[in-house]
């Protein structure tokens, strides 16, 4: 845990009144998660309203959020706030919500176009007193139009006015994707650059300026394969901080996470839960829920958790980070409820071993025939 920076945050006593103290970075103290409490979040109250409606005085305490070190010496929370399909009018009172629940981490992105509003939650939630800057991680990510070094900084400073942040903590290069910025539509061959043209690790150096111009602490990638990772390490000298990935029992990447691990890149897992709010232009017919999977179901009323939180367990278990998304105050609480839970052994083995292989997220718009961006390369 991180015993260096400290930050304010409320704790409650026996006698209900609320007292600033200094609790280590990502240590928050919170309200228990009962069910009262939960009801209370659902219907829209801050924590400060809550602790005012309790009837019995109501004894906060203490969450530890586990954290990862990255390679470059700084700590990300081991679980945050996924904001992809979020709705702009849902996700601002979602952020301010798991903010005030204990969520220390929120993962954004310029292309999901909602980050204004999720900057507007994160504002009411420092506003409040929930959180304070220090303590909070802001994931964002490059989108494929910024590819060029010269577009670099614009897409993250677009970001971070969004946000209404002077700082992002980690930055992420979202797809090793190029698009021509100048094309409206990125639907032909010629809207893109190959990968020889406008190499990866052009776009990743310019990031790295970005660190040392204050504009981000931790620079990374997301979908990025061993052999694309490998290419800009040789290329820069730079091990990146992070790769955010599809990760779920049914694409555990075990190759990706051994290389990574070898490598000291932390692996975030993205669509955690199977993303089951996916548009259904994304969707293929007869897929497989995951959230439905016998065997997940089965675990998890052993474990006495939902499914949900058991796929958050699990994650949080192999060593990755895990932002599963939701705009419901019940499911924010009940999926950060997972983030300290320990996993048994027979319930990781048994999900090791599930035997379906399926990715739910598929960039195959972007694939064309005959140049970089091919489907049976583009995930080796
Ligand atoms: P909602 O946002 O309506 O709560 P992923 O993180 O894999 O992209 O999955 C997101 C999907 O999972 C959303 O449809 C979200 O719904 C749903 N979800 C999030 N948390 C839970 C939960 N605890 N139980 C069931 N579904 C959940």
């Amino acid at each position: 845990m991180c015993k260096r920076s400290k930050s304010l945050s409320i704790q409650g006593d026996r006698n209900g009144s609320f007292e600033p103290i200094l609790v280590p970075k990502h240590q928050r103290r919170i309200a228990g998660l009962d069910e009262n409490i939960l009801a209370l979040y659902a219907r829209g109250n801050s924590t400060r309203a809550i602790s005012a409606q309790l009837e019995e005085p109501y004894l906060m305490k203490t969450f530890a959020m586990k954290t990862f070190t990255l390679n470059d010496g700084t700590q990300i929370p081991a679980f945050g706030l996924g904001t992809w399909k979020s709705p702009a009018d849902e996700v601002r009172q979602a952020v301010k919500t798991a903010l005030e629940l204990g969520y220390c981490h929120v993962d954004a992105a310029w292309i999901y176009q909602n980050e204004q509003a999720v900057g507007e939650g994160i504002s009411a939630a420092i506003g409040s007193g929930a959180i304070a800057r220090e303590s909070l991680f802001v994931t964002s990510k490059l989108w494929n139009t910024f590819h060029r070094p010269q577009d670099v900084e614009t897409g993250c400073r677009e970001t971070l006015s969004a946000l209404g942040l002077d700082y992002l903590d980690l930055y992420l290069m979202h797809w090793p994707v190029a698009f021509k910025p100048q094309a409206s539509q990125h639907k032909n061959p010629e809207d893109f650059y190959s990968l020889d043209e406008l190499p990866l690790s052009q776009t990743f150096e310019a990031m790295l300026k970005l660190r040392e111009k204050g504009l981000a602490k931790s620079i990374g990638v997301s979908n990025f394969t061993p052999s694309k990772l490998q290419r800009i390490i040789t290329e820069t000298g730079v091990v990146p901080s992070v790769n955010q990935v599809e990760l779920h029992p049914y694409n555990p990447q075990n190759e990706l996470l051994a290389y990574c691990q070898a490598q000291g890149i932390r692996l975030t897992a993205y669509s955690p839960l199977g993303s089951g709010d996916r548009p259904d232009s994304m969707k293929q017919k007869d897929e497989p829920p995951l959230l439905d999977n016998e065997t997940v179901n089965a675990i998890a009323q052993t474990e006495n958790l939902s499914a949900a939180q058991l796929l958050i367990a699990w994650a949080i278990d192999r060593g990755t980070v895990v932002i599963p998304k939701s705009t419901h105050a019940s499911r924010l609480a009940e999926n950060l409820a997972a983030a300290t839970h320990t996993l048994s052994a027979e319930a990781r083995a048994a999900l090791d071993a599930i035997d379906i292989q399926y990715r739910y997220v598929s960039p195959s718009m972007w694939f064309f025939p005959g140049i970089t961006y091919q489907g049976d390369s583009f995930w080796c």
